[in-house]
């Protein structure tokens, strides 16, 4: 997210394993040109070339690293999704369990992994605090370091925004990337796979999957529990309860 890097729209930094841009010289990927379809996103989408996302990741980077086999991520430093070990060749499942199903001691494990990256800076990503055209056509970078769990708050509002490139009085609201449309389930299944696998990197413990909560059955919030999400406070019924940790997380504006 430099001036060079938007500049050139080249997004290829090295894996720190050997110093090679994608890790190259480690055969773990390499430089490419990105390549999108050019199919219409669809006739409910019909302005072109105003918002940053479309086309993604054009706007910012037509260069970006290609990993080979098993190898993913921005430099191809981590394991695609299920596979594990030093050159990614160790295949493991992981099992979504039910909340309900955990023990004390994994609740207080998953709360407190949560809790770890609210408060942790994310040394890998920034977020884009303004539009391409905000910045320049990239002479002047408008990011911000958050937290690793806010990195992922981020996407999530990034994909759902408002397109507010259409110019004043042009803004075209409930134009979403990840809702209302067939794209909801698989858009975020990936973002919880990216999401288990950020927590994961960040307290070593590979064998952490984000549980379930079944609330077929469920007559109100039954997660809304101190020990897990937050109760509501006993003081005020719009704000959760103090002593759950949740209760001292900012949001971020
Ligand atoms: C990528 O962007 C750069 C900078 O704008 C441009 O010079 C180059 O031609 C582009 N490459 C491709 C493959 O579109
Ligand atoms: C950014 O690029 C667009 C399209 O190439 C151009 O029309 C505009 O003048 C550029 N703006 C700046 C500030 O360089
Ligand atoms: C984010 O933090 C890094 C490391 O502390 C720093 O070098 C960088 O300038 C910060 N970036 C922004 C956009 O504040």
């Amino acid at each position: 997210a430099t001036q060079e890097a938007l500049q050139s729209r080249e997004c290829c930094p090295p894996w720190q394993g050997d110093g090679s841009a994608c890790g190259a010289r480690s055969g773990r990927g390499s430089c490419e040109d990105v390549s999108v379809s050019d199919q219409p996103d669809g006739p409910q989408y019909p302005f072109s070339g105003l918002d940053d996302r479309e086309k993604w990741p054009l706007v910012f980077f037509n260069r970006t690293c290609q990993c080979t086999g098993n190898f993913m991520g921005f430099n191809c430093a981590d394991c695609k999704f299920g596979y594990f070990g030093e050159r990614c060749s160790e295949r493991r499942e992981s099992l979504r369990r039910n909340i309900f199903h955990l023990t004390r001691a994994e609740r207080n494990r998953f709360v407190s992994y949560l809790n770890l990256a609210k408060q942790t800076l994310s040394s890998d990503y920034v977020v884009a605090t303004g539009t391409y055209r905000e910045m320049l056509n990239g002479s002047n970078p408008l990011f911000a370091n958050v937290s690793i769990y806010d990195v992922f708050v981020w996407m999530h509002y990034y994909v759902s925004r408002n397109a507010l490139l259409g110019g004043p009085g042009n803004v075209w609201a409930n134009v979403d990337f990840a809702h209302w449309a067939p794209a909801f389930s698989p858009w975020h299944r990936v973002y919880l796979l990216h999401w288990e696998h950020e927590i994961r990197k960040l307290t070593g413990d590979t064998t952490f999957s984000i549980p379930y909560w079944d609330w077929r059955d469920a007559q109100g919030c039954d997660v809304c529990t101190d020990e897990l999400m937050g109760s509501r406070s006993p003081l005020d019924p719009n704000l959760i309860s103090p002593s759950s940790v949740f209760s001292s997380w900012k949001v971020n504006t």
